[in-house]
């Protein structure tokens, strides 16, 4: 299953090089791996991402957002994209903000190009340090951009996934998401459904 040659991006919205970071890493390589996708990764970790200041400079001008900063590489990717995978850390009981910084951001292009993830598959990764700690709510925060955007919406299906992948760290960064089955299971389990429904659309257009 690789002739379709899917663009997938993956996205981080967390800060560090932790859980977030491998899950989202782990989504990508098997998604590599058992689909051949070709991959391209944005860690929020270490990056210039500004707040959305509601200026409307990208409406006015169409022409990107004010901020010059490290979104241009997340818009480049958003655009090359068959395929989406975000992936936030729980905090608060919802997304972190630079989760969400990177998806209010998106007006900018959205501004330019109102179709610009449309009727492209998304998928949603949490990581919380308790087991039922918000990744729920996160997941529906990040599916929620997807629908706004006309993009598609993608879970990982029942028995195992529903919503997408729900992750637990024990707060033990990478090696306490690495040591969680369940979750992992509910990751691949989303991945798959994404990349199916991409090459499923992929052979409709
Ligand atoms: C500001 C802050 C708020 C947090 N709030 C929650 C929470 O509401 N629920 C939860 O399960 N974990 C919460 N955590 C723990 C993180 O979700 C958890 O450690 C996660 O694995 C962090 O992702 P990272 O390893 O990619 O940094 C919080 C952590 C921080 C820093």
């Amino acid at each position: 299953m690789g002739d379709e040659n899917i663009r997938l991006f993956g996205i981080s919205g967390s800060p560090r090089k932790a859980s977030t970071d491998y899950i989202v890493q782990e989504a990508l390589r098997h998604a590599g791996e058992m689909y051949s996708a070709q991959i391209e990764y944005f860690s929020a970790m270490g990056k210039k991402i500004n707040f959305c200041i509601h200026c409307d400079y990208c409406i006015k001008n169409k022409n990107g957002c004010v901020h010059k900063d490290d979104m241009q590489f997340v818009y480049e990717k958003l655009i090359w994209a068959d395929a989406i995978i975000i992936g936030t850390p729980v905090y608060q009981g919802l997304l972190s903000a630079q989760t969400k910084a990177i998806m209010d951001r998106c007006r900018a292009i959205a501004a330019q190009d109102m179709y610009f993830i449309r009727n492209k598959p998304g998928a949603a990764l949490a990581v919380g340090g308790d087991r039922i700690g918000g990744q729920e709510p996160s997941i529906q925060a990040i599916l929620n951009f997807y629908i706004i955007n006309e993009a598609i919406p993608v879970g990982g299906g029942s028995f195992g996934a529903n919503l997408g992948g729900a992750l637990w760290s024990k707060d033990r960064g990478a090696e306490g998401a690495k040591d969680d089955e369940e979750g992992l299971k509910s990751m691949r389990k989303t991945v798959d459904r994404l990349m199916k429904t991409t090459i499923l659309l992929k052979k409709k257009n």
